[in-house]
């Protein structure tokens, strides 16, 4: 058998600058440790995300080209309409600018007051928009997401007694759906099973309770079924999307992401009854009706792109990059969320600078080590974002802190990713001489992480 390879080749490129350390030493001094901070400039190897970082190809660029960007009835709008229609099966599309705009638009008619959303790990701005107004959303993800050491190939999978609880607890009219995150970026890029969405299907059904698939990375979720679900290991990603998709009422996209384009996002659903509700919101918060948040232009690149983020191909050399960075760690006994997830590497950063207390941001420390190191940009999954209680404004300490090293599409080759193995690896190695980290100097009231600043300890 002869090795696989990128099913891609590189036609336009983009110099990089690698900088010393006594110059990352300055920047970072600069940011107050902050890696949001930074001019991208400053990084060497940027793993902050993997949302619209990626590299689209010569057809999504031969789209732009074409695209329609007349008000109303673009032929742009059309392609991503038959796109989704033919991928997902749903008959109405709301394109937006992001997918945090999808969650407003569709939440705008669905969620009131008092209301409960349950779902696996939502995403922040999932869950932001549900708290905002003012409902709550109630994780019922399985216990063994939450255990970096347990094996459990669909950890991104609904707990059914968790959930079944919450839609007895509840009057129907107080859960306005149940939102399922395809992969589970919130636990580590970690897909749920064909078998779960199905069963959450039978039981939200059962109650009466609408699903709606959070799809951000979707095609990644769908390749994990394929390779280790009984039963699919002969049926297409397009094949496995379409039977993903009929346990769904809806969904919300980032199109950042699997949608392989820079920006993005879109509502899709089946019913006729939320499409003119959420109409509304759309002309109002994004615009009008065939183009929303985006450009012709745009709408044409993510028509393509969805068709080849559902290539199997394609998924195989994508994730073999993530994996190929994980299985690096691994062997060095670095601790990491497993098995390895689809989009990122989750460092478990306790378990990796166990000197470093948890009042001084540890995953946060970690991530300005691996920048000065080898000019590696993560981000930090932990305490900066889990952010202060809003009674008591005490930190909130998640039961892991990560450093999330998400990996872009298409963007770098696995020489970079070497340097970035490399970089962890010597850190570990001098894991010992790293005991101290950070206080605040300044903090906004919430979302803090993005311009917190910081002082050394
Ligand atoms: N849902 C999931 C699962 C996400 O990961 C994201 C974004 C969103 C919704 C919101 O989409 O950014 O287009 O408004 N995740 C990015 C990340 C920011 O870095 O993981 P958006």
């Amino acid at each position: 058998k002869l090795p696989f390879a990128e099913n891609y080749r590189i036609k336009m490129v983009e110099p990089i600058y690698r900088s010393t350390r006594e110059e990352r030493e300055n920047w970072i001094r600069q940011a107050d440790y902050n890696l949001f901070n930074l001019r991208s400039n400053q990084v060497y190897i940027d793993l902050l995300t993997d949302s619209g970082t990626g590299a689209m190809s010569d057809r999504q660029w031969a789209a732009v080209m074409t695209g329609d960007e007349s008000y109303a009835g673009s032929s742009s709008f059309f392609n991503l309409k038959d796109r989704v229609k033919q991928l997902f099966g749903f008959d109405y599309l709301l394109p937006v600018h992001q997918g945090r705009a999808a969650e407003n638009v569709l939440f705008s008619v669905l969620v009131k007051e008092g209301n409960v959303v349950p779902g696996n790990s939502h995403f922040d701005t999932t869950k932001g928009h549900i708290e905002f107004r003012k409902a709550q959303a109630i994780d019922c993800t399985i216990d063994e997401a939450f255990d970096t050491t347990v094996y459990h190939p669909f950890k991104g999978n609904i707990d059914l007694n968790k959930l079944q609880l919450v839609l007895e607890s509840y009057p129907k009219e107080q859960i306005p759906m149940i939102i399922v995150t395809v992969t589970c970026n919130s636990s580590g890029g970690q897909p749920v099973s064909m078998n779960n969405l199905r069963q959450v299907k039978q039981l939200a059904d059962t109650y009466g309770i609408p699903v709606v698939f959070d799809s951000a990375r979707f095609a990644e979720n769908a390749w994990f079924i394929q390779q280790r679900e009984e039963g699919y290991a002969d049926k297409s990603i397009k094949e496995i999307v379409a039977e993903m998709y009929s346990y769904a009422d809806g969904m919300t996209m980032s199109s950042k992401k699997d949608g392989i384009v820079n920006i993005g996002g879109l509502l899709a659903m089946r019913s006729k009854e939320w499409f003119d509700q959420a109409s509304v919101y759309n002309i109002m918060y994004e615009g009008f009706l065939t183009y929303g948040g985006m450009s012709g232009r745009d709408m044409n690149a993510l028509a393509v792109g969805l068709d080849e983020a559902t290539e199997a191909d394609y998924l195989e050399a994508r994730i073999s990059q993530v994996h190929y960075l994980g299985n690096q760690l691994i062997e060095a006994g670095i601790p990491v969320q497993q098995p390895l997830g689809g989009h990122a590497v989750f460092v478990e950063a306790r378990r990796f600078l166990p000197a470093v207390p948890r009042e001084e941001y540890v995953a946060q420390t970690l991530a300005v080590e691996l920048y000065l190191e080898a000019g590696v940009r993560g981000v930090e999954v932990g305490t900066l974002l889990a952010d202060r209680d809003p009674v008591t404004h005490e930190n909130r300490y998640p039961s892991t802190e990560y450093l999330r090293l998400a990996i872009p599409r298409r963007t770098y080759t696995n020489n970079h990713i070497d340097v970035v193995a490399a970089g962890l690896i010597n850190l570990y190695e001098r894991r010992d001489q790293i005991t101290h980290g950070f206080t605040i100097e300044h903090e906004a009231p919430i979302m803090r992480h993005f311009t917190v600043g910081l002082k050394k300890i």
